[in-house]
């Protein structure tokens, strides 16, 4: 099979963008055309001024070097499938809504829209990656759709290539992955074709860190990498509701076990509970992939670790309601964060939107401040959460200040929901004079120096800590 010179990514979103933009950069031989359906997204990838549709660090200088060089975006999906030798699949795979497996099931919709328009217009052989996170067995469907669909003497080679970043260190991630995995066909064609798309991520990555799998191995390793990440918070946030409860220290605690090689330090932070697009999503995936297996006991393992998320988000609005003596109507609470994660802009599942929810629903006011999140996706996300509520009303009960000292003014407890490096520099006293007293502080970020915040005269609750006040 002759190297690979033209790749076409379908899906210009979170991890489309930044992965095919990082291929443009390490690989100026190879022409990479990124296509989308919306195109007021195509156009911001285009925009003049870089004024990009994600936020990510390190992503407009890989942008800036590397469109109209040999990076393009464009709507034009028929042609950028047609003139490509390999074309990646990364679009959204949501839970699904409604139907079958409504709730837990990926919803396929996409990845097979894609997949019929690749089937329709293609006129040469093709090497098409599953680079959208699927169920196990996905390409199976795929090679299906491709071969009833496609023109004679078309041939496709399926793989999986599932995507490992994560939102806020996307760029530092794609340079320097842990491991790229790629699944095939254990036929002569399969491997010829994952060897094509070894010698792509060749091109940066050391050959040790590629590891070629199994189709199947490569599609569920992808649940198990999350699944697994995700039931470390689950778990340390079930020991934070323990610590509380003893006057333990969930950071002494984490620190402890983690120092335990076999255990280790990452992701064993405490929180007000995960967020983002894809551990719940693939939990949930992976949970019905196990009842469809008539694997119940599986299936309500893993399930446990959304529960506890679930119970960790409501465990700490409760305790806010509980610590202002039982009752918000109408008082002042400042929400710092409303992204997911810090150094993303990303709101998805962010589980601040559940404590403004939460809040609302007890008839707080509720200023909310974030870098990164743009107004109208806070809007959006709270229109969703609260889908009875008409905007008008909810524009009574919110608003979105402009910095975090504005945010806090007049309120009578500050709810930290995201880690934003600035918080870490708020000026607490100004803030402290600003408030109604008692101020409080819910940490649920395990950000701030609780004692330097008492010496100035907060009542502060940390999430994990005994100590409170
Ligand atoms: P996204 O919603 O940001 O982007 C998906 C894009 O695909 C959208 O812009 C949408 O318009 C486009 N699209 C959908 N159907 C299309 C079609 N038929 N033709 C052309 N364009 C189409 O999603 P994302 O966050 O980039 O996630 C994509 C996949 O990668 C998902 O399966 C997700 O689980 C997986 N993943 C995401 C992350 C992450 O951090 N976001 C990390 C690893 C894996
Ligand atoms: C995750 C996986 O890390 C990544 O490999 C995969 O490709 C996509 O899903 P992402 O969701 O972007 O990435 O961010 P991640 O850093 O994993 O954080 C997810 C959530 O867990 C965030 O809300 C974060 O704040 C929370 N988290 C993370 C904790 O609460 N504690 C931790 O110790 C780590």
């Amino acid at each position: 099979m002759p190297a690979v010179t033209r790749v076409c990514c379908i899906g210009a979103g979170y991890v489309g963008g930044p992965t095919c933009a990082v291929i443009a950069l390490k690989c100026p031989h190879i022409k990479v055309t990124i296509v989308d359906l919306n195109q007021s997204r195509i156009d911001a990838w285009n925009s003049p001024n870089y004024n990009l549709p994600i936020y990510e660090p390190g992503l407009e200088d890989v942008v800036r070097q590397a469109r109209d060089r040999n990076l393009f975006f464009t709507t034009d999906i028929d042609r950028s499938i047609q003139e490509a030798d390999l074309i990646f699949v990364s679009v959204n795979t949501p839970t699904k809504k409604s139907g079958v497996g409504a709730g837990f099931a990926a919803d396929l919709n996409y990845v097979e829209s894609a997949t019929r328009r690749i089937a329709k217009v293609a006129t040469s052989n093709k090497i098409v990656v599953e680079k959208s996170t699927v169920p196990c067995r996905t390409a199976e469907s795929m090679r299906t759709i491709l071969e009833a669909n496609s023109r004679p003497n078309c041939r496709f080679d399926i793989l999986s290539n599932p995507e490992f970043l994560a939102e806020g260190t996307a760029i530092n991630d794609l340079f320097k992955p842990d491991r790229v995995l790629i699944g095939s066909l254990q036929t002569p064609e399969g491997i010829t074709a994952s060897n094509a798309l070894v010698e792509i991520y060749a091109n940066w990555i050391p050959k040790e860190r590629i590891l070629t799998v199994g189709l199947w191995s490569s599609e569920l390793s992808k649940l198990a990498a999350n699944a697994m990440l995700a039931q470390r918070i689950s778990s340390v946030n079930a020991l934070s509701a323990i610590c509380e409860a003893t006057g333990a220290n969930i950071d002494e605690v984490a620190h402890a076990v983690g120092y335990d090689s076999r255990i280790g330090p990452r992701f064993l932070r405490a929180s007000v509970g995960f967020g983002g697009s894809c551990f719940q999503k693939d939990i949930l995936n992976l949970v019905y992939l196990s009842e469809s297996l008539h694997l119940p006991e599986v299936a309500e393992y893993w399930k446990q670790v959304v529960v506890m998320n679930e119970y960790q988000k409501r465990r700490f609005s409760k305790t806010v309601v509980d610590t202002l003596f039982n009752t918000i109507t109408g008082k002042r609470i400042a929400v710092l964060g409303f992204a997911f994660k810090a150094d993303t802009g990303d709101t998805r599942e962010s589980a601040a939107i559940t404590l403004v929810r939460d809040f609302l629903l007890e008839k707080a006011h509720v200023s909310i401040y974030d870098p990164q999140v743009e107004h109208t996706q806070i809007w959006t996300d709270l229109s969703d959460a609260l889908p009875l509520v008409p905007l008008h009303n909810l524009q009574k009960q919110v608003d979105i200040a402009s910095s975090a000292f504005d945010c806090c003014k007049n309120a009578e407890a500050v709810v930290i929901a995201t880690e934003w490096r600035e918080f870490r520099e708020i000026d607490w006293e100004a803030v402290y004079r600003g408030m109604n007293k008692p101020a409080f502080v819910f940490d649920g970020r395990l950000l701030v120096d609780a004692q330097k915040l008492r010496s100035i005269g907060f009542k502060v609750t940390v999430i994990g800590r005994g100590e409170r006040f």
